[in-house]
């Protein structure tokens, strides 16, 4: 008997799946490590493969001390197969086969959803990673360079999670897809990352954290749904990611608090208010609020296009075989079979936007995408609490979601920020209003082109954190650079 609060950490991969008793996973997961080891080198963060860096790593999946911390080098990171605790008697908790017992092998009717579902997930660890490569070398302090570390490891592990799903249930065709998710790259021309959001640059560390707050939180709702799988094995696996999860939104969502918080500051010291001088504030060496806005709508934008058309089969097809679930699904009070509710989509009719009424089944995706906008609102009003305390007069908004679309009801559609159809000149010429153009963008990269690596001091587009990491003092040294 294993006991799944315990991880083993004598072998080469660091686990609590027993996977010491299971001779032919073990070897296909050693098989796999060293091109994931290349693969890190290669493709993982460029410049501190030899740095220090105080990381955490998880040494048990308990609700309460689960990490510990400590100085590594991150290519001799501990990326272990971690599943949260097995819950006695768990049953398939909707769909068609609601109230059996949940699956401890894959049902064969759902192997092909299920292994395209792990992938597509598989794949967008690694991708994020490739995105984030280069930060490293602009990083506004010591404590944020670990934070992205932090992410980036965390995203390395996600794999190893997916990786072992499909080593372990999937056979022959696992271990190809196995593969195959280190042979794609992000932004590759020939070999791109599955999902458009993850081939997309993230080229400066507002955008970063504008990364970890919309999209990781994109990550959080897919593995909320996935949580709820009838899949037992996967159910555990993306419970226990979603402790790591958080952590990721919290640098995206402090991030881009302090980054905001600072300019409030600035502007506050230098007696400007109306947030609209972009000069002025520019010139304080800080990043203007509308600005903000901008990289907020183009963040946003990018990551609703991950929930996949609103109206959508394979989102019902998955939904009745009990393989993805609705967000939260066991607190929710209805039936978890759907067969005959509607649900509300947003689509376009006759010019206008509309919510027409379609199969609650079929519009599983636009739900899932409802919670997702909910979730992120709360965040932007966090945002938003800062300026006010601040005294200035701007709020940062989401945009309409048929803005700035390229899947779904709304793709290719010229939608403003506020949800009004345009005409595509019109549209072309509000453009760089509404999403960053060549000037903000350089003006933010020349900000941030330099990097401050002295510990305890901070770029000054930033405000430094309330809190350090593990509670370690403002001055303390995150990462040791070599
Ligand atoms: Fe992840
Ligand atoms: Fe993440």
């Amino acid at each position: 008997m294993i006991d799944a609060m315990q991880v083993d950490y004598d072998g080469l991969i660091p686990n609590n799946v027993g996977l010491a008793a299971d001779e032919r996973v073990k070897k296909a997961l050693e098989t796999w490590h060293p091109g994931y080891i290349d693969w890190w080198m290669d493709m993982g963060p460029v410049g501190f493969q030899q740095a220090l860096v105080y990381l955490r790593t998880a040494v048990g999946v308990g609700a309460n001390g689960w990490a510990k911390f400590d100085y590594v080098k991150m290519p001799e990171y501990k990326w272990g197969i971690l599943l949260a605790p097995q819950v006695p008697d768990r049953k398939v908790p909707f769909g068609a086969s609601k109230g059996e017992p949940a699956w401890q092998e894959v049902p064969g009717e759902h192997r092909a959803m299920l292994r395209r579902l792990i992938v597509i997930q598989g794949d967008t660890e690694p991708a994020s990673v490739e995105q984030q490569r280069h930060l490293g070398a602009t990083a506004p302090s010591l404590y944020d360079l670990r934070n992205l570390f932090q992410v980036n490891v965390e995203e390395g592990r996600h794999l190893w999670a997916m990786v072992y799903l499909l080593q372990k249930y999937f056979g022959k065709d696992g271990r190809e897809e196995a593969e195959e998710l280190l042979r794609r790259r992000s932004g590759d021309a020939d070999t791109p990352r599955m999902l458009g959001a993850f081939n997309e640059k993230t080229p400066d560390w507002l955008s970063f954290f504008m990364f970890t707050f919309f999209t990781d939180r994109d990550g959080k709702m897919q593995l909320e749904a996935l949580a709820q799988s009838g899949f037992d094995p996967l159910s555990r696996t993306c419970r226990f990611m979603l402790t790591e999860e958080a952590h990721h939104m919290f640098v995206g969502d402090t991030g881009v608090s302090r980054i905001v918080q600072r300019t409030c500051q600035a502007m506050n010291e230098a007696g400007i208010d109306d947030p609209t001088d972009i000069e002025r504030v520019r010139a304080l060496g800080v990043i203007d609020l509308p600005t903000i806005q901008k990289k907020a709508n183009l963040h946003f934008s990018l990551t609703l296009d991950l929930f996949g058309s609103e109206v959508s089969t394979n989102a019902a097809n998955a939904f009745h075989a009990g393989v993805k679930g609705r967000y939260r699904e066991d607190k929710l009070d209805d039936d978890h079979r759907l067969e005959s509710d509607l649900y509300p989509v947003l689509r376009p009719v006759d010019g206008v936007i509309t919510a027409v009424q379609v199969p609650a089944l079929s519009a599983l995706n636009m739900r899932l995408r409802d919670d997702y906008v909910y979730d992120c609102q709360k965040g932007i009003d966090r945002w938003n609490r800062v300026i006010s305390a601040a005294n200035i007069d701007f709020k940062i908004a989401l945009p309409h979601v048929g803005f700035h679309r390229q899947i779904g009801e709304f793709r290719g559609l010229p939608v403003d920020v506020a949800g009004n159809l345009l005409t595509q000149s019109q549209w072309d010429t509000r453009r760089d209003e509404m999403l960053p153009n060549g000037t903000d963008q350089a003006f933010i990269e020349g900000l941030m082109a330099k990097p401050q690596f002295e510990p305890g001091k901070f770029a000054g587009y930033i405000a430094p954190p309330r809190v350090g990491i593990d509670n370690k003092p403002g001055d303390f040294e995150y990462v040791k650079i070599a």
